[in-house]
């Protein structure tokens, strides 16, 4: 068990450190995310300043007393009082409460009128993306065109969680009952990875996605490739892949649009339809290679402890055929 958890915390780190994905907010990557990120600076340059001022006079203090053992202080309390706790804070935190209010204010959503709707629902642990102007439904990715305003309706399935992509912008929660509303624009081409801000249960910090900028014309190509249904087997194995998915109950969690002859269609679980186009799985924890979704199907619990999907005993046959036709969903 603690030779899984090594192997498993190294993978994470190898998954998010290898990641080429800037992940700091002081690595702005849209104009949302830089005005946070001028903002912190000014803080940040504001307070040494505050600091170096505090200790000089410290300093100076230290060296005066001693040298002037006795002698009464050079400012009355009154004045010092009303200087250094009225006046000079006075100074300093107004201008800055005003560019606060400012900055605040300029993040308001003012996604033009046209702009791309992206819905995106938390649940616990993961995060479902819809596009309802083009019938396309994904999870833990957020595929948007670079350089364009994106509005995002943010609301929870389930308890509180909240949305941060720390390169693109500031957090936001997701309120079960309440939609809010977020203005997200990438001004370069790039992979950020968003996280849950907000403490939802257990897998709370393993509750990771993706958002994709890519030049407008292969996000199109990718909406167009997403709203397609998902492909019908083609050979012996990957029908049975498909009996299994059907036969193991699969889809009383989950969705594959274009099998409603399996039954019913879930909507707890991640739409399913384009799998194998994702990156990653388990919101975006592991990478989506075969090995990751064997064990991810086998035994989820021990990829991410407490997490919704029940682990299922397949035997190595139908798993096998169960991974051959998920793979066929791109
Ligand atoms: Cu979802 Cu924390």
């Amino acid at each position: 068990m603690a030779r899984r958890a090594v192997l498993f915390g190294l993978a994470t780190l190898l998954l998010t450190t290898g990641c080429p994905s800037p992940t700091s907010t002081l690595d702005p990557r849209g104009p949302a995310a830089a005005r946070l990120a001028d903002l912190w600076w000014l803080m940040f340059w504001l307070s040494i300043a505050v600091f170096v001022l505090v200790m000089g006079v410290l300093v100076y203090a230290v060296y005066r007393a001693r040298r002037n053992r006795g002698s009464p202080p050079p400012l009355s309390d009154l004045k010092l009082i009303v200087g250094g706790g009225v006046i000079m804070p006075a100074i300093i935190l107004v201008p800055l409460l005003v560019v606060t209010i400012r900055t605040s204010s300029a993040l308001i959503p003012d996604a033009p009128v046209n702009a791309l709707r992206i819905e995106v629902t938390s649940h616990q642990f993961w995060w479902e993306i819809h596009y309802p102007d083009h019938g396309v439904t994904t999870a833990n990715e957020i595929h948007i065109p670079v350089g364009q305003p994106v509005k995002l309706l943010l609301h929870s399935a389930d308890v509180i969680h909240s949305f941060w992509v720390p390169p693109l912008h500031g957090k936001l929660d997701l309120n079960p009952g309440h939609t809010n509303t977020l203005t997200l624009q990438a001004d370069q081409v790039g992979v950020y990875r968003g996280l849950c801000a907000e403490y939802c249960g257990i897998q709370h910090a393993l509750m990771h996605f993706m958002v994709i900028a890519e030049p407008a014309d292969q996000f199109t190509a990718w909406l167009v490739r997403q709203r397609q249904p998902a492909p019908l087997p083609t050979t012996s194995l990957v029908q049975q892949g498909r009996q299994v998915y059907s036969a193991a109950g699969c889809a009383s969690c989950h969705a594959i649009r274009g099998t409603d002859s399996l039954g019913t269609r879930g909507s707890v679980g991640p739409d399913l339809t384009h799998l194998a186009s994702r990156r990653t799985l388990a919101a975006a924890v592991i990478e989506n290679t075969r090995e990751n979704l064997a064990r991810w199907i086998r035994d989820p619990h021990s990829i991410k402890p407490g997490v919704r999907m029940p682990e299922t005993n397949l035997d190595e046959r139908s798993l096998n055929a169960l991974l051959a036709y998920l793979e066929t969903l791109r």
